[in-house]
């Protein structure tokens, strides 16, 4: 029997703080109409010192695992789309398996920078798909003003923090992810990176003087790039599913610039509202774009059930690709549980658990001791 990835549930965490243009302007040599003229960006949020892309991670999974009405225990797999993981190892994913006391899941990080959400919800559907797992929650979270360079006025003004999540539940009825295409081109890897702290350029005196450890981007390359791909991978995602341009009710593309959005609907020949766009509130939020879209495109009525969406995305690799949804959801009606501060309540089960097990782990240590089976003679 034929299995279907329906999307289930969604949520989305954005830091309080906002950073206007016209703030910005007052650090940098900018100003908020460059800006706006430039990318469409007014405003992004950024996160606050106790605020990082695993805490994001877990506040938008558990809105989406409520709206989805599961449990934590019952998620058997999360992949994390991030371009700014909260170390090089451990990955975000077990944190935040940890932190929402998902304690059957598997969890992974996936790195490819801004397409990363379009290719975990891919990966995620196969997994479905296959009849390996019956769910699995897919998050892609961003604190991005960590890595960015307060001072460089041509990166720091596009790029925000924040998350989103959706989950993914196997179904037997035809709809959720029906086709994806993923690409790469490594020999533009140059054009948009973060250089130091990996094993090129580990951390050193030098890679913090000569400012590695920001993001450096070719900006021109990286629009030239990004036009030309937009169009082409929405075409070909939906010909691999069989429909054409004038069968999508809406495209959700990846929220880097008003201008890129702009051409890649000239190209298709498709009017600007049928894209949603709310790259003027968030800026570039990564991985974190296109799900913190799909919640307020849904928000504002924009998804309806059998509704056509494209989501479409394009990064650092680079890479870029497109996923074709058939949107099968209602509006969520969370579980009672739920409601009665079900999150709250999860998050204190899963603190306590992680903690038990820690305190087991020190337990074991010390009656083991030396004597511990460390595989020493
Ligand atoms: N304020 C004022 N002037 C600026 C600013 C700013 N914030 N930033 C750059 N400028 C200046 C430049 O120094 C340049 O001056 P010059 O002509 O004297 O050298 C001038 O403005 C024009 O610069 P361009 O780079 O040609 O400006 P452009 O119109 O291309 O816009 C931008 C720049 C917005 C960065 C654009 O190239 C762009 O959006 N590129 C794509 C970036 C992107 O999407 N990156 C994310 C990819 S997804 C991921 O993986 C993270």
């Amino acid at each position: 029997m034929a299995r279907y990835a329906h999307i289930t549930g969604w949520g989305m965490s954005v830091p309080s703080r906002v950073l206007t243009n016209e703030e910005l302007a007052r650090t940098v040599d900018t100003t908020s109409e460059w800006i706006v003229e430039r990318t469409g960006i007014r405003e992004r949020r950024v996160a606050s010192p106790q605020q990082t892309t695993a805490s994001l991670a877990t506040d938008a999974a558990l809105k989406a695992l409520a709206a989805a009405g599961l449990s934590p225990r019952q998620v058997q797999l999360i992949i994390v789309a991030t371009s700014s993981p909260e170390h090089i190892f451990p990955a975000t994913a077990c944190l935040v398996q940890d932190r929402i006391g998902a304690s059957s899941a598997g969890a992974f990080d996936l790195s490819a920078a801004c397409t990363g959400f379009v290719y975990a919800l891919s990966v995620a559907s196969q997994m479905i798909q296959t009849g390996a797992f019956e769910n699995a929650l897919v998050i892609g979270s961003e604190t991005l003003s960590r890595i960015v360079n307060w001072n460089d006025r041509s990166t720091c003004v596009l790029f925000g923090d924040g998350a989103g999540a959706l989950v993914l539940q196997s179904s037997s009825r035809p709809g959720g992810v029906v086709a994806f295409s993923m690409h790469s081109d490594g020999s533009g890897g140059d054009l948009l990176s973060l250089p130091a702290g990996g094993s090129r350029f580990p951390a050193t005196h030098e890679t913090i003087d000569q400012g590695l450890h920001f993001v450096s981007m070719n900006g021109r390359e990286v629009y030239r790039f990004a036009t030309r791909v937009m169009a082409t991978a929405t075409r070909e995602v939906l010909a691999k599913a069989g429909y054409v341009l004038a069968e999508v009710d809406l495209i959700i593309p990846h929220q880097a610039n008003q201008r890129i959005i702009e051409a890649a609907a000239k190209q298709l020949r498709v009017s600007m509202d049928r894209f949603f766009v709310n790259v003027d509130r968030y800026g570039n939020t990564s991985t974190a774009s296109i799900p913190i879209a799909i919640c307020e495109a849904f928000a504002a009525g924009r998804l309806h059930v059998g509704d056509r969406v494209v989501l479409v995305g394009f990064g650092a690799g680079l890479t870029w690709g497109a996923a074709l949804l058939q949107w099968v959801a209602r509006a969520p009606v969370p579980a009672a549980r739920w409601r009665l501060s079900g999150r709250f309540i999860f998050r204190a089960m899963a603190w306590l658990r992680s903690a038990l097990r820690r305190l087991s782990r020190r337990i074991e240590a010390f009656f083991l001791g030396e004597r511990g089976d460390t595989g020493r003679p």
